[in-house]
């Protein structure tokens, strides 16, 4: 682990604000990699400049790709995939799985050399999930464990499409199989257990290919070219959620967060914390750039616990860790399941969560796929620490807020990998 900036949070009883939340993360990635994919400039505004999208943005830097960024804004120089350069350098990226697992499919079709490595959460997390499709395709992938793990070395060339049915609904595998695909010979068809995030596929269309989709099948046909886009990225739902969350369960107070990406294959959230019992209001909904967004209107209610697994999974899967302290908060238990992939994220989400749920007082269990959580109504509060987990400094922080004690929480930093100035934010709200 890095070295940790220690906060405390104190407890809040009120909390007020009319707020947005920073660009969608898995959109932001997307955004910048098929502007550098594509002919042509593309503009891209609200870009979250988190350490992992600026990973993405080095990656396409080392890679050849002219970009230059201000702030949210982004303009890329196109040049088309073909022209993209051997890199001198290893790639370097960081914490995020979205650019190493997407990275790694845009340039199984290369004809050159890359190696990719990260920090040492990455380095621990399964590969294998999209190195064997690609080189199933035809790339050749060497690392760890049967290229397993970082560092991962790819020779790209020559891929023929296939047919892949995936065992995880893994929106990272589902799109570095299609964006091999847009370079293989014939007709590349991914098969998910249940839809994953769909932004690849939404996007892609945006840039001019023709992606087929039919429940939770994608199909994408080779030597598809991308066109250059504008690309206005949405507030991050997943951002939000930490939002929903302080917004239910505090004693008084309204929050109105605006410009939220609300496509349904991230919504879960929203759908678990309405059968718990939240008051949360649907406002303004549009659609931009094939993506639906909307402000949420969230007031304080009582909240019951529920039973959460199947399908709906994925599509909440990152919101886990928060939806835990909702659960300690509630009435009645929660029991969360089918959600083994949480033990491949930036941590051990099952253990991770579990543990600090139990050090701020709460009672809860492990389970091998999730966790079962007796609500109390309370937290006492205590020491915790974020494991460099951007989405456990987080949920900690709001935690500490809704405690009754305060929390000490030991590598807030790492939530700007997602949401650079979450912190500050907050202070701000009266
Ligand atoms: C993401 C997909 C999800 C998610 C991650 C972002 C993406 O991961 O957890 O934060 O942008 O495609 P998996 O594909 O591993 O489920």
């Amino acid at each position: 682990m890095t070295e940790t900036e220690g906060v405390f949070i104190q407890p809040r009883r009120r909390i007020n604000g009319d707020i947005t939340v920073p660009g969608d993360k898995s959109i932001s990635h997307r955004a910048a990699l098929f502007g550098g994919m594509a002919h042509g400039r593309t503009h891209i505004t609200n870009f979250l400049p988190g350490q992992d999208c600026l990973s993405t943005l080095n990656c396409l830097k080392e890679l050849g790709v002219r970009w230059e960024r201000r702030e949210t804004e982004v303009w890329i120089e196109g040049q088309g995939l073909e022209n993209w350069n051997e890199p001198q350098e290893v790639l370097n990226v960081g914490n995020s799985g979205t650019t190493l697992r997407l990275m790694l499919g845009v340039l199984a079709g290369s004809p050159f050399t890359s190696t990719f490595t990260g920090d040492s959460s990455i380095r621990k997390r399964p590969m294998r999930r999209v190195t064997g499709p690609l080189a199933q395709m035809g790339a050749k992938i060497l690392g760890r464990q049967e290229g397993n793990f970082a560092p991962l070395t790819l020779q790209g060339g020559n891929l023929q499409g296939d047919f892949f049915q995936t065992p995880v609904a893994s929106a990272q595998v589902k799109s570095a199989i299609l964006l091999a695909g847009l370079r293989a010979r014939g007709v590349t068809t991914v098969l998910e257990p249940a839809l994953s995030r769909d932004h690849t596929e939404r996007m892609l269309r945006g840039f001019g290919v023709n992606v087929l989709s039919e429940e939770n099948q994608v199909k994408i046909t080779g030597a598809s070219m991308l066109s250059a886009q504008d690309v206005s990225v949405p507030g991050d739902i997943s951002s939000a959620a930490f939002f929903l969350v302080l917004g239910s369960l505090i004693k008084k107070g309204e929050l109105l967060i605006r410009n939220v990406g609300v496509n349904p294959t991230r919504t879960g959230i929203l759908e678990v914390l309405l059968k718990m019992g939240a008051d949360i209001q649907v406002e303004n909904c549009t659609e931009i750039c094939g993506e639906p967004r909307a402000d949420l209107r969230v007031r304080p209610a009582e909240l019951h616990g529920i039973e959460i697994g199947g399908g709906i999974i994925p599509r909440l899967i990152d919101e886990i860790p928060i939806i835990a302290v909702a659960a300690s908060l509630a009435d009645g238990e929660t029991v969360i399941r089918d959600a083994s992939e949480l033990r491949v994220k930036e941590s051990d989400r099952i253990k991770t969560v579990v543990e600090g749920l139990q050090t701020l007082g709460a009672d809860l269990e492990e389970l091998p796929d999730g966790m079962r959580i007796k609500g109390a109504n309370k937290l006492l509060g205590g020491r915790v620490n974020s494991h460099d987990d951007h989405r456990l400094a987080m949920a900690w922080t709001i935690a500490g807020l809704l405690s009754e004690n305060g929390v000490s929480l030991d590598g807030i930093e790492a939530a700007y990998v997602s949401f650079p100035g979450f912190l500050p934010l907050i202070k701000q709200m009266t």
